[in-house]
């Protein structure tokens, strides 16, 4: 138990480190939050216009997500999976922003990358074709997010299905906002500067 414990605490406090928040502070470019959707996310980071940042953001994210999970494995599948859980929960809901942190897709990726990683090839797929399809990070997210556990699935990996199921439903929770601009045909697109 007081493995699972440390874990746990291993992954809250790697996933709730803001990247985005620092980096886009360390560049200079001011509060994340008070730029296009306020989202602490690459995707977001992207829209101060410095591709640097967007991708720095985006593999600090990823990373502390994948960190955990791969030190965790040495206990075996369920300390790896609450580690990961962990991460991500600590990215969504991080202690030093009073609670308020990302949306979770970048996290979503280094956990299954530590996971479950040829789970990461069947999410790019899903992203990339959607992205480029509709330019929308959020739908691209939402679609990838729900083909993954169906993929682990069929592909009889139970508990990375059970996992990332779990994420996913996180992850629709946190696109609430952008769920109903999709609907309403008011959401930013990628590179759109909105
Ligand atoms: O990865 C986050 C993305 O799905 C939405 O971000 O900033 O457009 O709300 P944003």
């Amino acid at each position: 138990l007081a493995i699972l414990l440390f874990c746990a605490a291993l992954g809250y406090f790697s996933g709730s480190i803001p990247f985005g928040l620092l980096l886009t502070r360390a560049f200079g470019l001011g509060d994340l939050r008070s730029i296009g959707s306020g989202n602490i996310g690459a995707t977001n980071a992207l829209r101060t216009g410095n591709k640097a940042l967007a991708i720095l953001t985006l593999a600090g994210d990823v990373l502390k997500g994948t960190v955990p999970v791969v030190i965790a494995a040495r206990w075996g599948e369920p300390a790896a999976a609450i580690a990961g859980l962990s991460a991500f929960i600590g990215h969504l809901f991080p202690v030093w922003l009073g609670f308020k942190g990302g949306k979770g897709v970048a996290t979503y990726i280094g956990v299954l990358l530590g996971f479950a990683p040829w789970g990461v090839a069947v999410f790019a797929a899903a992203w990339l074709s959607m992205a480029f399809l509709f330019r929308y990070s959020s739908l691209a997210a939402l679609v990838a997010t729900l083909i993954v556990p169906v993929a682990l699935f069929a592909m009889g990996n139970t508990v990375a299905a059970l996992l990332t199921g779990i994420l996913t439903v996180l992850v629709y929770l946190k696109h609430h906002a952008n769920i109903q601009r999709l609907l309403s045909g008011t959401e930013g697109k990628i590179g759109g500067g909105k």
